[in-house]
């Protein structure tokens, strides 16, 4: 062979090489759900597409979003899989994702079309699911105190010390119930009953279900939180009811998005049309993730609270996926309620 052709050979394959371990073989994402069902995701992806490796790490949806912003000049994040929709909305709307019209778009239920067609395909709904809180019905009883059903009953002093929320910053959960009480009440009376309900919790958590858990573990009375995390933790055996508010709740549509000069897209792309395929879906409750699915198709699991039983709120996701919406309400929750927590 000439020097020249070898050369040529030489830099064709190196440049294929690179090309495969840079774009389509790896995917790096980010992933907002549950660790056991993000893991589990993962492995089942891994096992179908044995030619992607998959980087995954787990943060909580608004640690996702500013981890996301702050990588904008150099993105390192291919995919976010999961998280409230709020932030996924927030980044679409900041140019932080990139528009994909996945051909399964069709397949999925109207609430997760929709999120797509606001944020202009930047974002697309993948799981829905109520926000709420789950008790310790030990607890509960042990302490003689009576079952908090409606919001109000959050502010009975006798609750003192008895709950946990997550801090609205790191937690999609956390945001979503601050923006589900500023479209029940209004936003000043929203921060008069937080200023009130700061008052009995114990502790501001990192990750949105961790209340929860840790009324599960019996170190709380109750957490508020979405009502599947509340199930999952009484499928698992421990004494833990789920409560949907009397006045209302929100909701969220769980979302996914592209990330914005993603390194590897191909992949980025085979992720996005895997994770709306309902045959993935049908995997999540498995993992005990009882959120309600976004393909038609997908099958739902018996435990999954239903929207038809809950008295939902019509959640705003436009004005409270927006950025500078989101900047004001958190800027506020620091200054009025951040600041004096214990
Ligand atoms: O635990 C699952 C879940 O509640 C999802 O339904 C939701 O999108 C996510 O956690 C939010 O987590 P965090 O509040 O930690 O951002």
């Amino acid at each position: 062979m000439r020097y020249s052709s070898l050369a040529a050979v030489l830099v064709l394959s190196s440049s294929t090489l690179s090309f495969s371990a840079y774009a389509a073989g790896n995917l790096n994402m980010i992933c907002s759900a549950d660790v056991v069902v993000c893991e589990q995701m993962t492995r089942i992806f891994s096992q179908s597409h044995p030619d992607i490796k998959v980087s995954m790490v787990r943060l909580s949806a608004g640690e996702a979003y500013a981890r996301i912003r702050s990588e904008a000049r150099n993105p390192r994040t291919d995919i976010w899989w999961a998280g409230t929709g709020d932030p996924h909305m927030q980044a679409a709307e900041e140019g932080l994702s990139q528009p994909y019209k996945s051909p399964l778009l069709d397949q999925q239920q109207d609430w997760a079309k929709k999120q797509a067609e606001i944020s202009n395909y930047r974002t697309v709904g993948i799981y829905a699911g109520a926000l709420g809180w789950g008790y310790n019905t030990k607890l509960l009883a042990d302490k003689k105190l009576k079952e908090p059903k409606c919001w109000a009953d959050l502010l009975d002093p006798a609750f003192k010390g008895e709950i946990q929320i997550a801090n609205p910053n790191s937690s999609g959960t956390a945001y979503n119930t601050l923006a589900t009480l500023v479209q029940i009440m209004g936003e000043d009376k929203a921060f008069d009953y937080l200023k009130k309900l700061n008052a009995n919790i114990s502790q501001y958590t990192k990750s949105g279900s961790a209340p929860v858990k840790a009324a599960a573990r019996g170190e709380t009375t109750i957490g508020i939180v979405f009502m599947h995390d509340a199930v999952a933790m009484q499928v698992d055996g421990f004494p833990i009811k789920s409560v949907a508010p009397c006045e209302g709740t929100g909701y969220e549509i769980g979302s996914m998005s592209i990330i914005k000069g993603a390194r590897n897209l191909a992949s980025a792309k085979i992720w996005y049309d895997w994770a709306l395929s309902a045959e993935a879906q049908s995997h999540m409750k498995e993992a005990k993730s009882f959120q309600l699915p976004s393909n038609r198709s997908a099958e739902i699991s018996e435990y999954a609270p239903r929207f038809e039983n809950i008295k939902l709120i019509d959640y705003d996701f436009k004005t409270y996926g927006d950025s500078a919406k989101r900047k004001a309400l958190l800027g506020r929750w620091d200054k009025e309620i951040g600041s004096s927590a214990q």
